[in-house]
């Protein structure tokens, strides 16, 4: 069975609490949950990992090199995560970076990502839904012709 990763970085094991006007209400267990849901329905598996280290975000991804693709909300690594730039280089699959929020509404500082020129994708300030149009796009996409 095709496996997608689901990897959150720092302070997203807060989601829910932290700044729910912001972020929304759900935990990321429930998102999780959700997002699942939709990839079993399309006949794949999802593996979720979230951490605040980099490092372990980094061996996550190395241990499951053998993914179909991956959706990555990186929290603040996006603005200076460079050892996570280089896994995700590493990563052969293709994969979609996710924001809860739209960055570029926000704090002038989260306005780029060193991390979206490696992504197939980008979907920000659409909340959960984000999530699952970025298993839309990778579960559904047209085929290259
Ligand atoms: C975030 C946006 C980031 O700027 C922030 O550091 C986060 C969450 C989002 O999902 O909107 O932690 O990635």
């Amino acid at each position: 069975m095709p496996k997608i990763l689901f990897i959150h970085g720092p302070n997203l094991g807060r989601l829910g609490k932290r700044k729910p006007e912001i972020y929304g209400y759900e935990t990321l267990a429930e998102i999780t949950e959700k997002v699942e849901k939709a990839v079993k329905a399309k006949g794949c598996s999802l593996l979720a990992f979230q951490s605040n280290s980099e490092g372990d975000l980094i061996d996550f991804l190395e241990a499951n090199l053998d993914a179909e693709s991956a959706i990555v909300n990186p929290g603040a690594l996006m603005m200076a995560g460079w050892s996570l730039y280089d896994a995700l280089e590493a990563f052969p699959a293709p994969w979609v970076e996710v924001h809860l929020s739209n960055v570029w509404s926000r704090e002038p500082f989260r306005h780029s990502s060193i991390l979206s020129p490696l992504a197939k994708g980008v979907v920000a300030g659409f909340g959960t839904l984000g999530y699952l149009m970025a298993v839309q796009a990778l579960i559904e996409e047209e085929p290259k012709t």
